[in-house]
């Protein structure tokens, strides 16, 4: 585990990881967020990049090997995200939603809300009442089935949730469950943290991108004509329940989309993951069910490790977005659900990379690198032709991470698995990069 080290604008902050937090690491115990405070040595400057904005260095950090947790026959394993009382199990494994035990022990009061879509209900809903039910005789499960796809991720969709719940006479007692892709868990999520001011609620993601990135973390919201995710809640679930078998009828296409949250994290702080992912592209690509379980099993232990450091994003959890300020420019610049969010995140990261290497902090060969890894996935490596400079200006403007009007950025600087969140960097290289990626 290497040290994990940020500064922070004014005034400037620095953590680094104790040797104690470091054996503990090394023995698979994982961090205990009440025990932060005390494990972190913390000192204080006040730094002159006051003015420049927020810059966090995120160092590559090898995520260890946890010793395995059987929780069930099937369950191979369980990563923790460790937030104090709000603490939760990722359980990750084929056949799951065949462990009834595991979603019932999760379900808080009598009465429980399915949301989910028209593509996702005809696969597994079922299977989910299922789940919930059986040998549970006293729980009463509805459900919501929402249109599917992205630009369905809006106000006027979300409110078919609280009609259900409202309609059906939830109390404070009942709890959600998102069953689908990234879509449905962000809505699901935001419903739970609104309705009734916060009920109890369960991730079922069904997507590569909902397995490893988008149900943990509790980062939870719709979209807004102007931006992406502009409204929304941090709002952690009870349960991440991961059956990889529902991978078995993902698209390509989305499967791929998921491959480049995976690849992110690689590039942004763990080297040997990226290198991984280098000699196994191809395995995962088949659904190779041993290199899909690593590739889940290893992001969310890279996601858990960032959140449980920093659940509000007030720095590190930052560097989780490489590629997402340009992709975010895209989604919004094409129309909600044209790319899928990790295409446009694929061409979002080969355009930070190219800023990184503008401004001198990484060398050719990483450029190459990610380029390769990007294609064998068969992932876009540049914005469509119709987004203009201008259209990648005007949507950065709304980026939440606009500090007192300053873009910050991930960049990535030195070695592969290194990054930096910054508002210090040169704005003309920032517009060479636009412009060379742009027709106009
Ligand atoms: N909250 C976060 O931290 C976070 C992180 C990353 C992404 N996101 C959000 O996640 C969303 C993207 O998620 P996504 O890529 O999962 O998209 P998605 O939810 O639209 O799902 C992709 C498609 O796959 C279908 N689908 C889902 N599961 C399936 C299955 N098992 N078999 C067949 N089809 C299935 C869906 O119905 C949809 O058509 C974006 O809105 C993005 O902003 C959020
Ligand atoms: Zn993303």
């Amino acid at each position: 585990m290497a040290a994990v080290s940020s500064s922070v604008a004014s005034p400037s902050l620095r953590l680094s990881h104790t040797a104690s937090n470091r054996r503990s690491l090394r023995r698979g115990v994982a961090l205990r967020s009440p025990s932060l405070a005390s494990d972190f040595r913390l000192s204080v400057h006040v730094g002159e990049s006051v003015r420049r904005g927020l810059r966090v260095s995120a160092n590559s950090a090898q995520v260890m090997e946890q010793p395995r947790r059987e929780v069930g026959p099937k369950v191979s394993t369980v990563v923790d995200v460790d937030l104090g009382n709000r603490s939760y199990p990722i359980y990750i494994g084929s056949g799951l939603l065949e462990e009834h035990d595991l979603l019932q022990r999760h379900v808080h009061g009598k009465r429980v809300l399915v949301v989910t879509n028209t593509t996702v209900a005809p696969l597994y809903l079922d299977k989910v009442v299922t789940a919930l039910t059986s040998g549970n005789s006293g729980v009463s499960v509805e459900s919501v089935i929402l249109p599917d796809g992205e630009k369905y991720k809006e106000m006027g969709t979300l409110m078919k949730v609280f009609d259900k719940a409202i309609e059906s006479r939830f109390d404070r007692r009942c709890t959600f469950v998102a069953l689908g892709g990234g879509v449905i868990g962000d809505m699901c999520g935001f419903a739970a943290a609104a309705f009734l001011r916060g009920v109890n609620f369960i991730q079922i993601p069904t997507t590569l991108m909902a397995q490893v990135d988008s149900s943990v973390g509790g980062k939870t919201g719709i979209n807004h004509p102007l931006g992406k995710n502009l409204i929304g809640a941090f709002y952690q679930p009870q349960c991440v329940l991961i059956d990889t078998d529902t991978l078995n009828t993902l698209p390509e296409r989305e499967l791929a989309s998921g491959v480049a949250e995976v690849i992110k994290y690689g590039l942004i702080r763990d080297a040997e993951f990226f290198e991984w992912q280098e000699k196994n592209m191809q395995a995962l690509l088949a659904r190779d069910p041993s290199a899909l379980a690593y590739a889940i099993k290893h992001s969310c232990e890279n996601k858990a490790e960032v959140v449980s450091l920093d659940e509000k994003e007030s720095g590190l959890r930052a560097t989780l977005n490489l590629g997402h300020t340009f992709g975010h420019a895209i989604e919004t610049g094409l129309g909600y659900g044209e790319w899928l969010h990790g295409e446009a995140v694929a061409a979002g990261m080969v355009m930070a990379v190219d800023l990184s290497y503008r401004l001198g902090w990484i060398d050719d060969s990483l450029v190459k690198r990610v380029l390769t890894i990007l294609q064998q996935a068969r992932l876009p490596t540049a914005p469509p032709d119709s987004i203009t400079v201008e259209m990648f200006k005007s949507t950065m403007a709304v980026d939440k991470k606009v500090a007192d009007g300053l873009l910050r950025l991930i960049l990535l600087k030195g070695p592969l698995g290194n990054c930096v969140f910054t508002g210090d960097y040169d704005r003309k290289a920032l517009d060479e990069t636009l412009q060379s990626f742009c027709k106009s």
